[in-house]
């Protein structure tokens, strides 16, 4: 399957995952990621990255599960929308109940996910652009939703997410946003980091250098800003 720069990005957080649980089972453990330890592009990113910045990443999953769990621990029956899946495994990380699933990314990205990951009960895949809002229609609108998009939004312009969060907005009242992004210096080291991996063509621009100021500009409540590398500093 051939994919192009940003679609090929998924491998890169997949490999950190893998890395990290056989490492340091103790700080995070993804037992699902690991079943794909062997997979060509796998092997090959962990040739090459190194294990602070791949820590990092990971720090960025440690964090959204905490965040995941306690949304659904709040609101019970909730939908958990993956924007930009990828061949993120948090589906296999948190606990089933009764949530629902809904993983959304490019028809390749879907059908290379299906291949290798199959798909559990409760998850429904959706082949589509994020940023073209009919993918909505197949959500069910009275449960609290919760966003995640992890590693995605730095791929995107400003002007792209602030209209997609003032859509999701008007279409889910009772929902909730979770990403992960840098600064305009952290920017460019990622640049860097993706290039390391071996991929030259996912270009990056979007960074936030004052949470409350985007916050303001999308018309959200910001309800927490969490810096994982201090919380990696910690452990
Ligand atoms: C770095 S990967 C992250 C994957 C996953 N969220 C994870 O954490 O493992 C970026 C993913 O975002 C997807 N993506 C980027 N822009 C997108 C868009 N406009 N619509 C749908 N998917 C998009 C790419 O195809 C890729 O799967």
């Amino acid at each position: 399957m051939k994919f192009n720069g940003v679609e090929e990005t998924l491998f890169i957080p997949l490999a950190a995952r893998v890395l990290i649980s056989k490492n340091y089972p103790n700080y995070f453990l993804d037992t699902k990621s690991l079943e794909l330890e062997n997979l060509e592009q796998v092997k090959s990113i962990n040739k090459k990255t190194n294990e602070y910045l791949t820590f990092a990443s990971v720090a960025r999953y440690y964090v959204f599960d905490k965040i995941i769990n306690n949304f659904i621990n709040k609101n019970k029956d909730v939908n958990i929308v993956s924007l930009g899946v990828g061949l993120e495994t948090m589906n296999y990380r948190i606990k089933d109940n009764n949530n629902k699933f809904y993983s959304i990314d490019f028809d390749k990205v879907i059908d290379l996910r299906l291949e290798i990951l199959g798909k559990k009960e409760n998850e429904t895949l959706i082949k589509s652009d994020i940023l073209d809002m009919k993918w909505t229609e197949k959500v069910d609108k009275n449960k609290a939703t919760l966003f995640v998009v992890a590693g995605v939004f730095q791929y995107l312009k400003e002007e792209q997410i602030l209209k997609l969060i003032t859509n999701l907005k008007e279409k889910f009242k009772n929902s909730e946003m979770i990403f992960d992004a840098t600064n305009s210096f952290g920017i460019k080291r990622a640049i860097n980091y993706v290039k390391k991996t071996g991929n030259k063509n996912a270009m990056m621009y979007f960074y936030v250098n004052n949470e409350e100021k985007f916050a303001n500009l999308a018309n959200v409540e910001l309800l927490e800003v969490y810096n994982f590398l201090k919380k990696l500093e910690k452990y």
